[in-house]
């Protein structure tokens, strides 16, 4: 029995050469592992031998069939699925280079503005974007019939929550978690139920700012400003202060850059209101400082001479590799 096992394996390994596709290895399977194959015909026989013979051949058997499996299994592995093994590789076709993605333009941009504010000693945090009225409105000074409360410029949730329509919802989670003196910026989305067009969108970024300590005054605002917009823009960036209001600065101002003929809005800024201070547990005969709120879809607009706020948020790779 020896002999035939031995016979069976020289075959097998001369059969193995000459296999050259998916479909003969599967017959070569058939013919030594099958049911009705040549291996287990000898398993049948394994009852007939002497006692004393049958470990030993026994093992010899299923060494020999270990090694068919795994012979077969090297051979699909490496076989092309398509049945033919003949292919060859050819290492002179050049290599197919994968996909690189890059940062997007609102990122860029976000990180370029938080970079000139952090090299002024501004730390960049975040807040979340489903807030509650108290961070979005009420410690912000907004009173309850201010028309922005209305479901009309502010998206609800069937929980009494709502989505921040600004990050000035940032500057009071940071007030009330830490102690004077402060300098944050705070980068993110804001949403509002505006319709979406070429220059509206139900889902925006901004970049929030605040610095307080005992003596921060209105010119640290106009100096912190100018330094940012002259950086961001170019040294010869003429500025214009607007008087303006907002409910949780006073005084409060909106910043315009000089461009082309005219001016453009670039920055809503002010001191901060004694009663966010107040809202906030801060002692407002004491502390001083100044806020100021950006959109950074305005400003990468502007930057890039890109005419349709929607190029941002489709995705099409034409317009994000461009940048
Ligand atoms: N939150 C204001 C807005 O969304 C911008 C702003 C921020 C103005 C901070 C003043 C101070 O329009």
């Amino acid at each position: 029995m020896k002999d035939q096992i031995s016979r069976i394996e020289k075959e097998a390994r001369e059969d193995l050469s000459r296999i050259d596709s998916v479909d003969a290895v599967e017959a070569f399977r058939i013919a030594y592992l099958g049911k009705k194959g040549r291996l287990n015909d000898l398993f049948k026989q394994l009852g007939t031998i002497p006692p004393e013979e049958k470990k030993a051949v026994g093992a010899e058997l299923n060494r020999v069939k270990l090694w068919l499996e795994s012979s077969i299994e090297d051979f699909r592995q490496k076989a092309p699925k398509t049945g033919a093994s003949k292919e060859t590789f050819d290492e002179t076709l050049p290599g197919i280079r994968p996909p690189q993605g890059s940062v997007h333009l609102l990122q860029q941009t976000i990180r370029e503005i938080s970079g000139i504010f952090n090299r002024m000693g501004f730390e960049t945090v975040e807040g979340p974007e489903i807030e509650t009225e108290f961070h979005n409105f009420t410690a912000l000074n907004i009173p309850l019939d201010h028309p922005s409360r209305d479901a009309f410029d502010t998206f609800y949730t069937t929980h009494g929550q709502l989505l921040r329509s600004q990050t000035s919802t940032v500057q009071i989670r940071v007030m009330k978690e830490r102690k004077p003196p402060l300098k944050i910026i705070a980068p993110g989305r804001v949403y509002r139920p505006d319709t979406v067009d070429a220059s509206h969108s139900f889902m925006f970024h901004q970049i929030e700012g605040l610095m307080v300590d005992d003596r921060v005054t209105f010119s640290d605002l106009k100096g912190v400003l100018h330094l940012f917009l002259r950086e961001l823009f170019g040294s010869a960036t003429k500025i214009r202060f607007r008087p303006h209001f907002f409910p949780f600065t006073e005084p409060s101002v909106e910043i315009d850059i000089q461009w082309g003929k005219g001016w453009l809005e670039i920055l809503g800024a002010g001191s901060v209101d004694p009663n966010v201070f107040k809202e906030v547990g801060y002692d407002a005969s004491v502390v001083r400082g100044f806020a100021f709120g950006l959109g950074v879809e305005r400003i990468a607009m502007l930057r890039h001479g890109i005419n349709d706020i929607r190029h941002f948020y489709e995705n099409d790779l034409r317009f994000l590799r461009q940048f």
